[in-house]
């Protein structure tokens, strides 16, 4: 049976970065679902579908989308949108469409595929709640608001995109009350995951305090 190491919080709390380096230190693969949601949602807007339309127009809409996932890059219908899905407004698409049942059911197959034949560190929103509840050991990030507002203001600029500080706070502080109040599969602490804040960790502290608890 794979291993599962799940890693849920909210938006930069330090999740894919973490994530990205326990896995590579492990010799596990890295599923960063925010991207499959970013992708889902960028093939619905790309579809004209529209925050209110329907779950069927929804269904229809992602019936044949192939969405994958190789390293860093993330393919939509064999093309690669690793570079669209990064952008404010696609992860803006992503939290809203993410409360979706119908986007949500679609993506949960994707997400327990990869974990078929793989060890891996899964990291989003639900791995430690819905998709992976069997998880062998399960994390909870978080970071104060400001500094999770910082990382993604630096993150943005380091790609060259266009971002004020008061911008990414706003993002931030939208996206934790959509990702965390909506019916569906919200963000919420498992009561068997490890909680570790960040807010003053160094990445390799935070690094280190994720492997002291592994078995
Ligand atoms: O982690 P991220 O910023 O790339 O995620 C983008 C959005 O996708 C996030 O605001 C909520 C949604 N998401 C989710 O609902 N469940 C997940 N497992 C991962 C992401």
């Amino acid at each position: 049976m794979p291993k599962v190491i799940a890693i849920d919080g909210p938006s930069g709390a330090g999740k894919s970065t973490i994530s990205k380096l326990i896995a590579e230190k492990l010799g596990f693969q890295f599923l960063d679902t925010g991207a499959l949601y970013r992708a889902a949602a960028l093939h619905l807007t790309r579809k004209g579908i529209k925050p209110e339309s329907s779950d069927n127009e929804i269904i229809n809409a992602l019936k044949d989308v192939v969405i994958a996932l190789n390293g860093e890059k993330v393919f939509l219908n064999g093309g690669d949108v690793s570079e669209a899905v990064r952008t404010t407004e696609a992860g803006h698409y992503a939290s809203i469409f993410s409360a979706k049942k119908a986007v949500r059911d679609f993506l949960l197959q994707v997400q327990r595929d990869a974990a078929r034949y793989n060890d891996i560190v899964a990291e989003g929103r639900d791995m430690t709640t819905v998709v992976f509840p069997d998880a062998s050991k399960k994390f909870y990030l978080d970071a104060s608001v400001e500094v999770r507002a910082r990382r993604r203001y630096l993150q943005l600029k380091e790609k060259g995109m266009e971002i004020t500080m008061d911008e990414a706070l706003r993002d931030v502080m939208e996206r934790d009350e959509r990702d965390s109040k909506r019916d569906i599969s919200p963000l919420r602490k498992a009561d068997d995951a490890v909680y570790i804040n960040t807010t003053g960790l160094t990445l390799n502290d935070a690094i280190k305090r994720v492997l002291r608890e592994m078995p």
